[in-house]
């Protein structure tokens, strides 16, 4: 990064949306870093922000655990917007009343605004707002006035525009709040006098000088390559912080897509890294023999991988550093115990008796659309950065029953088919792929009767893979698949589309 890039500190009081609000940010163009809401105002001062955000939290300014803020803070001269727990403090903290309250206002809620106000320039007098809070403030400290107000709630909104201090009940950092990006930006740029002058190209210097500064000169880092975009972004930004010592270790397992390996192969074999591919398509094969359970599969496959990487870790001798394309999103998840419906096999959760003393992870604050904007900064091409999700385990849990390499060649070229057609028709869908399904069913051919395999397609929108819907593709879309890959592959003569939405279903099969 380049030293003069302006700053905004989001200061951290537990609240779940902080990555959220430093994305925002960062999305208008400006740098911004998440620091803890206890951070000295003497050290702030250092640090020299154009704006300071503090972020909400669970706790009621009441309570003995809530977090507090230097109160000299305020008196920094620096424009501040609280969020929703932010706004009480800055409330409390500066002679004002918050009081506690039982009931919870929750959800998208109409506000009157005041669009005088520099924070709601351009904002219609009727907003909707995402509310989110027990607590409220009830009497305005000295100086300040109140800019938005909801049915329920008296101060949605106040500033005190001398002081440039701000505060915000609801949640612009979302986006059930439809104006949220332009209160963020009206605070950044009004308020603050943003220039703009950060964007991801500043991520990656500033990102490349970090890893520069862990890894030092000599040693060399290893990395589990997928070929998905998070490991191939990190693979991509590590070959430009450490030319040449980064070992990138690809195990073809045999149950990639059609080309995939060889498409892999081509793109990091070119780049300043070491990349090595290990074709251990027969053992996985071997392993999978007979095996017809898909936690089985699952289970087979994680271990089997782990055991390939290590021993192509071992012929580089000791490393040191072992690098995990970890995002944002990872580091939620992890967090949450979800119950397990299925073992999840990422190749990022590499291995944890490993004799790596650190772990180097350059995209744990971006969000995916971020880093596949890193990805195109790099040079990466559209394939990769904008690859669709695929699942660990590969094609071996699109492959109802047991895996044969017979199995898996007729699903690659069934689901290649239909992922050409589906892109050829610029239809917007975040994932689609073929089933091979253990069915065989009675077709006719010519004059002969043929017992050929069903293949099952499956598309899905969603936001978060959490639920979906299935895709309502048109039917000439179908068709042409349908006629395609029955023409085109041997040994399918059906052709089935999954109109399941998660739940009840998942969006794999296995
Ligand atoms: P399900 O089938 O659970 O899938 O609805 C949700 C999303 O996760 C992907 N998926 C996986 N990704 N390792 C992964 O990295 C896995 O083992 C795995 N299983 C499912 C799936 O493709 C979908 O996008």
């Amino acid at each position: 990064m380049g030293k003069q890039n302006q700053k905004v500190l989001v200061l951290d009081f537990g609240g779940q949306y902080k990555q959220l609000i430093a994305r925002r940010v960062r999305e208008w163009g400006v740098y911004s870093s998440i620091e803890p809401g206890n951070l000295p105002a003497e050290k702030i001062r250092e640090i020299a922000p154009i704006g300071i955000i503090l972020t909400g939290g669970p706790n009621s300014v009441y309570s003995d655990e809530a977090p507090r803020c230097d109160p000299m803070l305020f008196r920094l001269g620096i424009p501040i917007l609280g969020i929703c727990y932010g706004m009480q403090l800055m409330c409390h903290t500066l002679g004002g009343e918050v009081i506690p309250s039982k009931i919870r206002e929750y959800g998208q809620t109409v506000i009157e605004v005041d669009n005088s106000s520099p924070l709601f320039e351009g904002l219609s007098p009727s907003e909707i707002a995402l509310m989110s809070h027990t607590d409220r403030v009830s009497r305005l400290p000295e100086g300040f006035e109140r800019i938005a107000e909801s049915k329920d709630c008296e101060f949605a909104a106040i500033q005190n525009k001398d002081k440039r201090l701000y505060g915000v009940q609801f949640h612009p950092e979302v986006e059930l709040t439809l104006s949220g990006k332009k209160v963020i930006y009206n605070f950044l740029y009004n308020i603050c006098g943003a220039k703009g002058d950060y964007s991801m190209k500043d991520f990656i210097e500033k990102q490349i000088e970090e890893i520069r500064k862990q890894v030092g000169d000599e040693e060399k880092v290893l990395l589990a390559l997928s070929g998905g975009v998070d490991s191939s972004v990190c693979a991509a930004l590590l070959s430009k912080a450490i030319p040449n010592r980064l070992i990138c270790i690809f195990v073809d397992h045999g149950l990639m897509r059609k080309n995939e390996g060889d498409q892999i192969e081509a793109v990091f074999s070119k780049r300043d890294l070491v990349f090595v591919r290990v074709n251990a398509e027969d053992r996985f094969l071997e392993r999978l023999k007979g095996v017809t359970d898909p936690e089985q599969k699952r289970k087979i496959i994680g271990s089997e991988f782990i055991k390939v990487f290590e021993e192509e870790a071992k012929k580089f001798g000791k490393i040191k550093f072992l690098a995990q394309g970890t995002i944002y999103p990872d580091v939620i998840e992890s967090g949450v115990n979800s119950a397990n419906i299925k073992s999840h096999h990422n190749v990022g959760g590499l291995p944890e008796d490993m004799d790596f003393k650190e772990l180097v992870e350059p995209l744990r604050s971006l969000f995916k659309d971020e880093v596949r904007e890193v990805g195109r900064e790099l040079g990466l091409p559209e394939s990769i950065v904008n690859r669709q999700p695929f699942p660990g385990p590969g094609l071996a849990i699109r492959c109802i029953g047991e895996v044969t390499k017979e199995k898996l060649d007729i699903l690659r070229e069934a689901d290649a088919i239909f992922r050409e057609e589906v892109e050829k028709s610029g239809e917007k869908v975040q994932q689609y792929f073929a089933i091979l399904t253990g069915l065989r069913s009675v077709g006719v051919m010519g004059d002969g009767r043929t017992y050929d395999y069903t293949i099952a397609l499956r598309a899905v929108n969603t936001t978060d893979f959490m639920t979906c819907e299935y895709a309502k593709l048109p039917h000439e879309l179908l068709a042409k698949v349908s006629s395609r890959i029955t023409n085109e592959v041997k040994g399918v003569n059906r052709i089935v589309y999954d109109i399941t939405g998660k739940p009840p279903a998942t969006i794999e099969w296995e």
